[in-house]
């Protein structure tokens, strides 16, 4: 069996479906069900005993040790985050607490776990981090890619607590030898996207007849991956990533916001146009810049490709299709989620 940390978030959640739907091998969900949490993003696995699910904290070490002793998984998968780098700026105590504390935490349940288990098993064994591009910081327009060996320089609360989850991870694989995998990616798109990222926030603002609020001039570029691919590659590297590696996934797809969201207007213009026949691009509206705002980012994942034969499955044009035509065939979703604290959020972000 796995153990997922964060299974029930939009990319564990995408994971975990992904996992059980071409593996036999059970998965341990360990999830706190932040405001993040979506249990329903699972509903498809109830009854299926593949999937066991915990709410709980990876901070939690007394948990952790237990739920590791009567599971005995051979790989911990680390998902469990706070992920939005706006709610990192109005709030980053969550994230130390959460990406940091939590993150030392369960290394150090995990390197009890570990450093009891018969030999065969403590060398086959695999924690996999997942991680972000943005501990690299940001990118002039001309500036190479990041590649796996560019230093870590994160200008966000949120990404300066991944970047030290990533140090803490790479220090317990130096000082204790546990073998672990650090997965750095660019930004995910799909199902089950937590509707505060700017994908998601389009599609379900541009349908409600809300305004599509772009941060500044729009012309910040980030390098799109669709969610699938990042499992895919995720798979990829627990299965075959060399312990103490890291590996940068991305889609080879740089776009600027403002054509991101034009875009979507596209797709929603010939797939649920508007009952006036405008078009959904006149709902765009620029707004306050978020401050510190990294301007570009770009993955070069071409070691990924060398070395473990992974490359994306999606172009952006596939990808944006199929996520579209998700929020459009998945309105109660929409509507349950919208219904909760998302509310406050989006009163609180944007209220100002
Ligand atoms: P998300 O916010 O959608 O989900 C996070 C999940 O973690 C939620 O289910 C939440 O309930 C759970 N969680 C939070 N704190 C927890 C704790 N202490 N114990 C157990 N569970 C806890 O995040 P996401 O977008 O799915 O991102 C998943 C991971 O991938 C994160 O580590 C993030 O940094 C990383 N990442 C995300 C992206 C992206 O574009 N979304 C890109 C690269 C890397
Ligand atoms: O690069 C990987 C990262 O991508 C992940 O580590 C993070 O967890 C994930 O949230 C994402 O971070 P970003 O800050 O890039 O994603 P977000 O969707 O919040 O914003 C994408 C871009 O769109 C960014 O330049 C800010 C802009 N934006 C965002 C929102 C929510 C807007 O212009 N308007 C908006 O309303």
């Amino acid at each position: 069996m796995i153990l997922v940390t964060g299974g029930a978030g939009f990319i564990g959640s995408n994971f975990v479906l992904d996992w059980l739907a071409q593996s036999s091998e059970p998965v341990l969900n360990l999830d706190k069900l932040t405001y993040a949490g979506n249990l329903e993003n699972l509903a498809s696995l109830q009854g299926d005993a593949r999937h066991v699910f915990v709410q709980g904290d990876m901070g939690d070490r007394a948990l952790v040790e237990r739920l590791l002793a009567e599971h005995q998984p051979r790989a911990v998968l680390n998902f469990a985050a706070e992920s939005h780098v706006d709610r990192s700026i109005h709030g980053p105590e969550d994230f130390i607490q959460t990406n940091i504390v939590g993150t030392f935490r369960l290394l150090e349940a995990v390197r009890a776990y570990w450093s009891a288990l018969p030999e065969a098993n403590k060398t086959a064994f695999r924690f996999l981090h997942v991680s972000t591009d943005e501990v690299y910081g940001t990118l002039g327009p001309n500036d190479p890619p990041f590649a796996e060996t560019n230093r870590y320089e994160p200008n966000s609360p949120y990404s300066a607590s991944k970047a030290a989850s990533d140090h803490l991870v790479r220090a317990w694989h130096h000082t204790y030898g546990l073998p672990v995998l650090t997965t750095n990616c660019s930004n995910n798109y799909g199902p089950y996207h937590f509707p505060e990222k700017l994908i998601p926030l389009m599609i379900v603002n541009a349908l409600a007849g809300k305004p599509l609020p772009v941060y500044g001039d729009g012309q910040q570029v980030r390098d799109w991956l669709y969610v699938r691919d990042h499992c895919s590659a995720i798979r990829r590297v627990l299965e075959a990533g060399q312990p103490g590696q890291t590996y940068n996934i991305g889609g080879w797809n740089e776009k600027p916001n403002l054509e991101i969201v034009r875009t979507i207007c596209t797709l929603l213009d010939e797939l649920r146009p508007r009952a006036d026949g405008r078009s959904y691009r006149e709902q765009i509206t620029h707004v306050a810049d978020r401050p510190g705002h990294d301007r570009r980012y770009a993955i070069d994942a071409r070691k990924i490709e060398r070395e473990l034969g992974w490359k994306p499955a999606e172009t952006f044009e596939t990808g944006i299709r199929k996520t579209v035509q998700w929020y459009l065939d998945h309105p109660d979703w929409v509507q349950r989620v919208q219904s909760g604290a998302y509310r406050e959020w989006v009163q609180k972000q944007y209220g100002r």
